[in-house]
């Protein structure tokens, strides 16, 4: 039995029966950054239920929410190092690996979370899944959050020119920092399980994040604004090792993908309903003033925030930006 905390090599359980009929005995850790109220923990917890059943109780899930075994700095080394067999990172944060990872950070790119999933289904969005196998990672499936909405301390958000001198944190990537300096603003990355006390101690002046992030993290009590923005996304991808996903024999690779279809569903069929309800509860807790900008306020930061996209076109591909578009029809 594995205990939370645990650098456990046998992680993925070793079994002999690999090449045999009976499913195996495995503990498979799926480990994530964010609260239990959020797509991507519920995605996870359906995808644990079905195996967890499925197998007889044979297989075992252990899912680690709010960091609590690994946070944004360490998971994926942890996942190559098949310490941790299931991790479902912001797709913005494996900018360092891929540039292509950017996608969901630019600007307005999708109008909403099913144009983000036919990018993500489709040929150009699987290929940039599949970037990460030298690693020994396999990408699985995206499950979507939503967009993105900006919080701060300092003043109301109604157009571009508002955020000069302000500090934001972001999930990294050269795209998410071009958009703030875009705007005349500064940008820092910060890991997801520091923001709270980042924002409550001033580190930065601002964030930009989901209704269900910044709700379940509850970022509203210690910032004053909030603008529903949409303008960049987070989505997630679910990502596996490949050493513990070819020691799953057939009738087990079975159950782990069938589980992994079933979270899958989950996770896609409630990102939209919790980021509703995410909204909803800011509303009523009343910490933030919200600012809903008009058309006309949104086509002056959409062309703000263009030259974004001609910068990034050489590093990302015209190809992508080609299905990106094609996405949204
Ligand atoms: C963030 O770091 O703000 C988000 O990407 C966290 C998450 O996994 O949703």
């Amino acid at each position: 039995v594995l205990t939370a905390c645990g650098g456990d090599e046998n992680a993925s359980g070793e079994s002999d029966d690999s090449g045999g009929n009976e499913i195996q005995e495995k503990t498979i850790k799926f480990s994530h950054v964010v609260a239990e109220n959020t797509p991507k923990h519920q995605g996870a917890l359906a995808m644990k239920e079905y195996i967890e059943e499925e197998s007889d109780g044979k297989i075992t899930v252990e899912i680690y929410p709010n960091s609590s075994l690994f946070g944004d700095q360490d998971e994926y080394q942890n996942l190559v190092s098949n310490n941790v067999q299931f991790i479902a990172p912001d797709i913005s944060k494996f900018v360092g690996n891929n540039p292509q990872f950017n996608v969901p950070s630019l600007p307005f790119a999708f109008d909403n979370d099913a144009a983000a999933l036919a990018f993500w289904d489709g040929d150009k969005g699987q290929e940039i899944m599949s970037s990460l196998t030298d690693d020994g990672v396999l990408g699985l499936y995206v499950w979507p959050n939503g967009g993105k909405h900006l919080t701060n301390n300092e003043r109301p958000i109604e157009s571009p020119d508002d955020l000069e001198g302000l500090k934001f944190r972001t999930q990294g990537g050269q795209v998410l920092e071009a958009i703030y300096s875009e705007m005349g603003a500064g940008s820092e990355s910060i890991p997801f399980g520091e923001l709270y006390t980042a924002l409550d101690q001033g580190v930065v002046e601002g964030q930009e994040n989901t209704f269900s992030n910044i709700e379940s993290k509850k970022f509203d009590e210690v910032q004053k604004y909030m603008t529903v923005m949409n303008h960049t996304r987070v989505d997630y991808g679910l990502f596996t090792n490949t050493e513990f996903w070819d020691s799953l024999n057939e009738p087990t690779k079975e159950i782990v993908e069938a589980g992994v279809e079933e979270g899958t569903e989950v996770a896609r069929e409630k990102a939209k309903a919790l980021n509703d309800e995410g909204y909803e509860i800011i509303k009523e807790r009343g910490n933030v003033e919200i600012t809903e900008l008009s058309p006309e306020q949104v086509q002056d930061f959409r062309d703000a925030l263009q030259p974004v996209w001609n910068e990034y076109e050489d590093e990302i591909g015209s190809d992508v930006y080609e299905a990106v578009r094609a996405a949204n029809d």
